[in-house]
């Protein structure tokens, strides 16, 4: 999964499928069924981290799931495996203001969506008009509208097996030079704040109510600390870089040392942001 994964780190998946179709998704969704393997969905896989031992599971990623339009009133449609880019630079061409904050927020729409990603001040949850998901069970596609969706900060809750397939995304009609110019300015905070040109898996631990997870790694005095491979940024302390060569167990056991400072320093217990498979299965 180190290939498939963007802080590279790894074991393998028993198998790996790219479904080009709905009806390829299906099918490969009942084969593993009928055999009783796990399945695993995975965006471009930027919030997941893989132990080293690998999964027992089928991984099923969804980039063949790509299309990407927009309504006659403005909204973007967009399949799970429409990337990040591909989305916000079809919003700036188009004209079409709402999204420029995700410009810097890598992954796909499957992925923004299961994590309810964003910056501080917004998030999916401001600009997701419905989402379509496959339920597994049935075989059949539905509909959420945006008031029956339970955003939560970094996730959303739906039951653990549908696979998110579309987004409708609520955006205004606005002058694609403007719509350029907001972004670049997003694009640029990030750039002076976090590690963005480096192998990571983004935000790494959840804020704590009231804090920061970041902060906290930093007074803790964590920043530029190592495990082989894997170091907690010194640009930003709650991102853990693979400066060449890391390990999933060199990410796991540095994100233990942060999370036991932090608790002995501060009292506070940090969660992960990054999802880790292998643990709940
Ligand atoms: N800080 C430090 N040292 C550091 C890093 C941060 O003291 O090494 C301090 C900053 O000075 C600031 C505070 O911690 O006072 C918060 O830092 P920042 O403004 O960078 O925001 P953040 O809370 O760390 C969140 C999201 C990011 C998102 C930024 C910008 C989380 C866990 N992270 O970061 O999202 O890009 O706001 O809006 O909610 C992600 O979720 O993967 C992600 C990158």
């Amino acid at each position: 999964m180190s290939k498939h994964t963007s802080l590279r780190v790894g074991g393998p998946a028993e198998a790996l499928a790219l479904p080009e179709s709905r009806a390829e998704l299906r099918e490969v969704l009942e084969l593993c069924r009928k055999h009783e393997v796990p399945v695993r969905i995975l965006g471009a896989g930027f919030n997941t981290l893989v132990p080293d031992a690998g999964l027992r599971a089928a991984v099923v990623r969804l980039h063949g799931l790509r299309k990407l339009a927009r309504s006659d009133d403005g909204r973007v449609l967009a399949e799970a495996g429409a990337s990040h880019s591909r989305v916000t630079r079809f919003c700036a061409k188009e004209g079409l203001a709402g999204l420029e904050f995700a410009v810097g927020i890598p992954g796909t729409v499957g992925g923004w969506l299961a994590m309810n990603a964003g910056i501080r001040e917004r998030e999916m949850r401001d600009v997701v008009e419905c989402i379509e998901f496959l339920d597994p069970a049935t075989g059949k596609c539905q509909e959420m509208r945006a008031e029956q969706l339970r955003f939560r900060y970094r996730a959303l809750e739906v039951p653990a097996d549908v696979v998110l397939l579309k987004a409708c995304f609520h955006t205004e009609p606005s002058d694609p030079e403007e719509v350029r110019e907001r972004m670049r300015s997003f694009l640029a905070e990030r750039r002076e704040t976090q590690p963005i040109d480096q192998l990571s898996c983004g935000s790494v631990f959840k804020n704590p109510p009231g804090d920061y997870a970041g902060r906290l790694i930093d007074a803790a005095g964590l920043k530029g600390s190592g495990v082989g491979g894997a170091e907690i940024s010194t640009v930003h302390a709650n991102f853990i870089i693979n400066r060449g060569g890391a390990t999933a167990t060199d990410v796991l056991q540095l994100m233990d040392q942060a999370r036991a400072k932090v608790l002995q320093r501060f009292q506070i217990e940090l969660e992960p942001e990054v999802r880790v498979w292998g643990e709940e299965l």
